[in-house]
């Protein structure tokens, strides 16, 4: 597979398996935008299970070699657990995995998914404060379920489980210390996110980031710390050890310190339009050739159209101007 304009190789696909959610994170789905008057895709307009295994096929032929299902909340598709099962033998995926709110992660289908053949999971948690939690998704969703689905998945041996949390200034800061402490000697990796100017509908404002300098600070100035190497080229969070030995926790970057020049990824919408870049405005059709009968060379050579004209990199030019861009939302292009 060639190299886009920029050098960087295709190797990490993110699927959104649906737009909706039943959580309304406020970085994310701010419920008076995402309300009950929100259009969502129609049940015709979302690729059938089918469609994404083929076209994953396509992809990991293309040099795909660790693809993630998200959304929306992916779990919230039925039988989800089908398609895992589909994607598994798919040649060359190195890494399978999801990215989960946690709500329906119940110990069996944990068990479903790593037997299905999902390899890992990440789960979101913003704070282990549930008046701070519950405030953050919108749904009064508690703490100690997403506690119990972490538990779930490690039982489960969806290994590592990583936690991410998204840090918001004047909102969740106060819980880095406690995620960290937490899960210190757990097994499980936090990863520490900057919050980012996504989509339109959050009212993003630089403002409202904490850098990943001052976690890592914050972070170290109560247990000493060191680097890690990363695990492989154009992994996103920069990773860090305990010194004394209880594990390690990431940090992602993409606002302070922009990973752009590294980025092997491309995002498939539930509707099936590939988007280039996390603030992409818009998205490739892949759907409608797929529909109108298009071989296996012809969907080859479409992706790779659009691979290699590909030069996005929006965060290392992120300015008021680009702020103002009307960029696709999160939940719709999968985080
Ligand atoms: C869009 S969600 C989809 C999967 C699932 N619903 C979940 O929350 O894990 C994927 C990830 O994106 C993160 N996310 C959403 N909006 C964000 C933003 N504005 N900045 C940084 N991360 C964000 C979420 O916290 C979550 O970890
Ligand atoms: S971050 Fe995930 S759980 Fe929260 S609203 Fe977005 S899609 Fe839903």
């Amino acid at each position: 597979m060639p190299l886009d304009r920029l050098g960087r190789p295709l190797r990490d696909l993110r699927i959104s398996v649906t737009d909706r959610c039943n959580f309304r994170c406020t970085y994310c789905m701010p419920r008076e935008i995402f309300g009950r008057d929100f259009e969502f895709l129609r049940r015709d307009e979302l690729l059938t299970y089918e469609e994404i295994a083929r076209l994953a096929q396509l992809f990991a032929q293309s040099g795909v070699e660790k693809i993630r299902l998200t959304g929306g909340e992916p779990l919230l598709r039925r039988d989800i657990e089908d398609l895992v099962r589909m994607l598994s033998p798919t040649r060359g995926l190195r890494d399978l995995t999801m990215t989960t709110n946690g709500s329906l992660l119940s110990e069996e289908k944990a068990r479903a998914l790593k037997n299905a053949g999902l390899h890992r999971i990440s789960v979101s948690l913003d704070s282990l404060d549930d008046a701070v939690f519950r405030a953050m998704n919108d749904a009064g969703f508690p703490v100690a379920r997403v506690l119990d689905a972490i538990g779930a998945a490690a039982g489960a041996g969806l290994t590592p489980v990583k936690v991410d949390m998204v840090v918001k200034r004047g909102v969740n800061e106060a819980s880095i210390l406690d995620m960290a402490r937490r899960f210190r000697g757990t097994g499980v990796i936090v990863r520490f996110i900057e919050y980012m100017d996504v989509g339109t509908t959050n009212g993003w404002r630089m403002a409202d980031v904490v850098s990943g300098r001052e976690i890592l600070d914050r972070i170290a100035a109560q247990w000493p710390v060191e680097p890690l190497d990363a695990n492989y080229f154009g992994e996103v969070a920069e990773r860090w050890r305990y010194r004394d030995g209880a594990g390690e926790f990431g940090i992602i970057t993409s606002v302070t310190q922009p990973f752009c020049g590294t980025c092997t990824r491309a995002r498939l919408t539930a509707d099936g339009r590939l988007y280039l870049c996390l603030f992409a405005t818009e998205g490739f059709d892949l759907r409608a050739p797929l529909r109108e009968g298009a071989t296996d060379e012809q969907m080859l050579e479409i992706i790779r159209s659009v691979w290699v004209p590909r030069d996005d990199h929006y965060s290392e030019i992120r300015s008021a101007e680009t702020e103002a861009l009307k960029k696709v939302e999160m939940s719709r292009i999968g985080g």
